[in-house]
């Protein structure tokens, strides 16, 4: 897709003003004044376009993309699939989703329909190729944006039966099944297939393999009825570009198996800014392991399909972005790989349970607005930094997140049920290597990993075959491993895996897990170590795993306990490459040593070493973002970033040069 431009918009859900002409008149004005240049349309317009069913109404909407597409504003067109009008609702009561206690939700809401239903996928494709036969060859339409933000699940006859189709075709047995299951225990064995049933609360829920199998199902419905939507637009269009706006580490899709299905990735970001426990550099850091995991999902550049310029109306406490924060989660966005930055919504909507949240034009009205002043200067910078629109990133560390492992580690009734905190061992892991100015991409065990010089797998609970056989070759031919405390322990149906482990790993990382005591929250145990380069003393938490030394070096190993005196933190020469071990939690802190040790032994370039606390660092192809999240000024290599500021350097001639360095957006309250 050619990318001449960084994308700047929102969307837009003029059905909710067609009443007010003047309003529809302002938006175009303002769209044009705020840089805005491509929208997301009729999201949720399903029953203006189709009011009664097969009566369509079509004609507010052509004026619409007219109107939009005379003023420069490309659109991304909804399918309104996310939600169903009423009309279809009560006709066909099939659509509608079944609860896990099996009980059939009423009209209502939105995002709950039956991905199964024969009924919802005819109604969907007829929607959908009236909108594509009406507007899919318009110029202005350059993307299609795939219902919203795909999610939940339906556990309703067609389900079930679909669900049973889904398990025979890979098993091909019962026998099969029940052995992958370890069905015997507790006489739960399968006759036949007709007797499965999604999990329930007052029903199966103790079958691991079932539990996981499930989610693997309904991941997999999910895509296919994405790929419905996307197929029935594409027999009328056969080029169509189409995309997916997808959720913060959103648990019920395999994202990387939904991205192989679509045009562009996107996704919708909501962060908590300025909570008082953390700084605005750990909430954009936050943000940041996402957009990584959503470039990574393709390996190109992605657009932020959502993101709120002022405070939502749905977290606990919403509060306002202080002034220039909205520009600086822009940039972040960009930095990162983005080609797209869009806002949750254009116009603040004037009822119903958003009216409070923030938009790009709020209740007021008005241009001199403080969130639409700061939203058009967004719209200045973008284009003025649009020569790094289309750049792609290089591989340098990679880490491993593979939904099945996630589903499987935090449903395994192990040595906590209290809550494993996967995302914050990644985090850990991220920021330790982010700190050292190095790139990371997330990879799953389907990804060709080899052009990485750096793999962190945390937590890898279940570990295949022939991603243990991945990462022991990468490690012979020269790369680098940092596996953590409870991997390698479960095979892809979570039966644990016999003899050894981490399975098929011990020799590649020269330890051996004798066992792994659990601690209370808050409990923690002594580590020390003894070169010069990580702390003299740590503190091991959550899981502390015992491991027997089979040749690897101690760099850390625990100090009280039973197990003082066994390693907990380990490396190992294999071939030409290193294999690090971290057999527990640490506090956060020491993931910054860590890796600097690491990254240097790998040979991770990292620029401009080390940086002042509260300033970001993102690669982007030959540009680097230095992002300032503090409000003061920071000076890093002679330059001097505006508070909440970007700077963007480019490599040339084996120095850096400083080609953009963003004003400060200013605002007071006092004196308008
Ligand atoms: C998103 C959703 C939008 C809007 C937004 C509010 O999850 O896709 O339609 O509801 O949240 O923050």
């Amino acid at each position: 897709m050619p990318h001449s431009v960084l994308r700047y918009g929102a969307d837009y859900n003029p059905d909710q003003w067609l009443d007010r002409p003047d309003i529809l008149e302002q938006d175009i004005e303002l769209m044009k004044k705020a840089g805005v240049n491509v929208v997301s349309l009729g999201i949720f317009a399903w029953a203006t376009l189709e009011p009664e069913e097969g009566r369509f109404n079509l004609d507010w909407m052509r004026s619409i993309i007219d109107r939009l597409y005379e003023a420069g504003v490309s659109i991304d067109l909804a399918t309104p699939s996310g939600a169903r009008p009423a009309w279809l609702a009560h006709k066909y009561p099939e659509v509608l989703r079944v609860n896990a206690d099996r009980k059939r939700q009423l009209f209502g809401e939105r995002h709950n329909h039956c991905y199964t239903s024969p009924v919802y996928r005819e109604k969907v494709r007829r929607m959908n190729q009236t909108l594509a036969s009406n507007f899919g060859r318009h110029p202005g339409v350059i993307m299609w944006h795939l219902s919203n933000e795909y999610g939940g699940e339906c556990h309703c006859e067609l389900c079930q039966e679909a669900f049973r189709g889904w398990l025979k075709n890979k098993y091909g047995t019962i026998e099969a099944l029940n052995k992958a299951w370890n069905a015997k225990f507790w006489s739960h064995d399968y006759p036949d297939f007709s007797y499965i049933e999604s999990p329930a609360p007052h029903g199966e829920h103790t079958v691991h393999g079932l539990k996981l199998d499930w989610k693997r199902f309904v991941s997999h419905q999910t895509i296919d009825f994405m790929k419905w939507e996307r197929d029935s637009i594409r027999e009328i269009v056969p080029d169509a570009k189409v995309c997916v706006n997808m959720m913060y580490f959103y648990n019920g899709i395999d994202y990387f198996e939904m991205a192989k299905e679509i045009d562009l990735a996107s996704w919708d970001a909501y962060p908590t800014w300025h909570k008082p426990s953390e700084t605005l550099e750990q909430t954009a850091a936050d943000t940041a392991l996402m957009h990584d995991l959503i470039y990574s999902v393709k390996g190109e550049p992605f657009w932020l399909m959502e993101n709120c310029p002022g405070p939502t109306n749905w977290q606990s406490i919403s509060k306002t972005k202080k002034p220039g924060v909205n520009i600086l989660a822009g940039m972040q966005t960009v930095a990162q790989g983005a080609d797209g930055v869009l806002y949750f919504q254009w116009r603040q909507s004037q009822g119903s349970s958003e009216k409070f949240h923030a938009a790009v034009v709020s209740h007021d009205c008005r241009e001199d607005n403080r969130i639409y002043m700061e939203c058009a200067e967004l719209g200045r910078i973008l284009k003025d930094i649009s020569f790094v629109a289309g750049e792609k990133r290089e591989k340098q560390a990679a880490i491993v997140y593979d939904w099945s492992n996630k589903w499987a580690l935090e449903d395994a009734q192990g040595p906590r049920n209290k809550g494993l905190g996967y995302k914050q061992e990644l985090l850990r892991h991220y920021t330790g290597l982010r700190r050292q100015g190095v790139d990371v991409q997330l990879v799953n065990q389907d990804s060709d990993i080899s052009g990485y010089r750096l793999i962190v797998a945390p937590m890898l609970y279940m570990l295949r075959e022939d991603f243990a056989g991945k990462l022991r070759a990468f490690v012979e031919n020269g790369g680098t491993l940092v596996m953590t405390y409870w991997s390698g322990v479960v095979n892809e149906t979570d039966l644990c895996w016999l003899g050894d482990t981490p399975h098929q790993l011990t020799d590649v990382l020269g330890v051996r897990r004798m066992e792994i005591d659990a601690m209370y929250d808050g409990e923690t145990r002594r580590c020390v170590g003894e070169g010069d380069e990580l702390p003299s003393s740590a503190q091991g938490c959550l899981l502390c795993e015992v491991a027997a030394l089979e040749g690897a070096m101690p760099l850390m190993v625990y100090d009280e306990d039973y197990f003082a005196g066994a390693p907990a933190v380990t490396v190992n020469t294999f071939g030409k490459g290193k294999a690090y071990y971290v057999a527990t939690r640490f506090e956060p802190e020491f993931y910054v040593p860590l890796y600097r040790m690491i990254c240097r032994d790998a040979g991770q370039s990292a620029w401009p070493g080390d940086l002042p606390e509260g300033v970001m660092v993102s690669r982007r192809g030959a540009y680097t973002f230095l992002l300032n999240t503090l409000p003061s000024a920071a000076g890093v290599v002679g330059v001097e970033i505006a508070p909440y500021g970007t700077a963007i350097f480019r490599e040339e001639d084996g120095g850096m040069t400083c080609v953009y360095n963003q004003k400060e957006f200013k605002w007071s309250p006092v004196g308008r």
